[in-house]
């Protein structure tokens, strides 16, 4: 497949997971400490993580139990999340958007910050659905309201004094690409309102029992130039979806 049907991620894998191997507190700090609250429990569960990266989240399941199966449409991410594993976990590259899984197959789907990235959003949600057993369970990190920004915008607007001003946000309503350059990484998101997101894991047939916005629990970063912008406003959403039972 040529790269810019990838939305960019061959080219970029490798900068991509230097910059990751860097530390992302948007991911160590804020986001994880929910992801894992909840997946809850996953020691022996069969586990599909949906768009792995280097397989970071899928080797924090693995420590505490799971088997997991991570796929990925960017063969570089495979490659290094395999390398990086000693568990039991598997790895594959597949578009999530038609998944190399029979039905039922798995206890729990994770997405982590991947729905943005995948342009066939609609179909990886219903192939979501289709692998997990009755009864299992869905956990998606997602890019908010974030990703409607202006084109050639990549963050906060700042003052000259370099303090965060505000947050723009453009052409909510419709969905859209953009492509986003940051620390030499080039890669395409997709914008979609969040009704939309609702609406297809819906149609899925799958049943919203957690939606949360997370900000930090304590204010330990209220100061920190870096973390501050995480009170001011919530640029995540985080979910759990249910499959009801047979
Ligand atoms: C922002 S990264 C997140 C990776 C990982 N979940 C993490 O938290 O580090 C998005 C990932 O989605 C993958 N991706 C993009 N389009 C995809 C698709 N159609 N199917 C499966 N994976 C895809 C990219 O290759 C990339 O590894």
């Amino acid at each position: 497949m040529p790269d810019e049907s990838l939305g960019g991620w061959n080219a970029s894998a490798r900068v991509y997971i230097n910059f990751q191997d860097a530390g992302d507190p948007n991911r160590t700090i804020l986001l994880d400490p929910v992801m894992l609250r909840l997946c809850g429990k996953v020691a022996g569960l069969r586990v599909l993580d949906l768009g792995c990266g280097e397989g970071r989240f899928s080797r924090m399941l693995a420590e505490r139990g799971a088997y997991c199966a991570g796929i990925d449409v960017t063969r570089e991410m495979c490659v290094t999340a395999r390398e990086r594993d000693a568990s039991a976990n598997l790895y594959a590259i597949s578009d999530a958007a038609t998944l190399p899984f029979a039905d039922a197959s798995f206890d729990l789907v994770v997405s982590y910050i991947t729905l943005v990235d995948i342009p066939d959003y609609r179909a990886a949600i219903l192939e979501c659905a289709r692998v997990l057993r009755p009864g299992g369970t869905v956990v998606v990190a997602n890019i908010g309201f974030g990703s409607a920004q202006p084109s050639g915008v990549f963050g906060w607007i700042r003052g000259d004094d370099g303090k965060r001003q505000y947050y723009p946000i453009d052409n909510y309503g419709t969905e859209h690409a953009e492509t986003l350059e940051w620390a030499g990484i080039r890669i395409k998101n997709y914008h979609r309102p969040l009704a939309n997101y609702m609406r297809a894991y819906l149609d899925a047939g799958l049943t919203l029992r957690v939606f949360e916005e997370p900000i930090p629990e304590t204010d330990a970063y209220r100061d920190d130039p870096y973390m501050e912008d995480w009170y001011r406003l919530p640029l995540f959403t985080v979910m759990r979806w249910h499959k009801p039972p047979a």
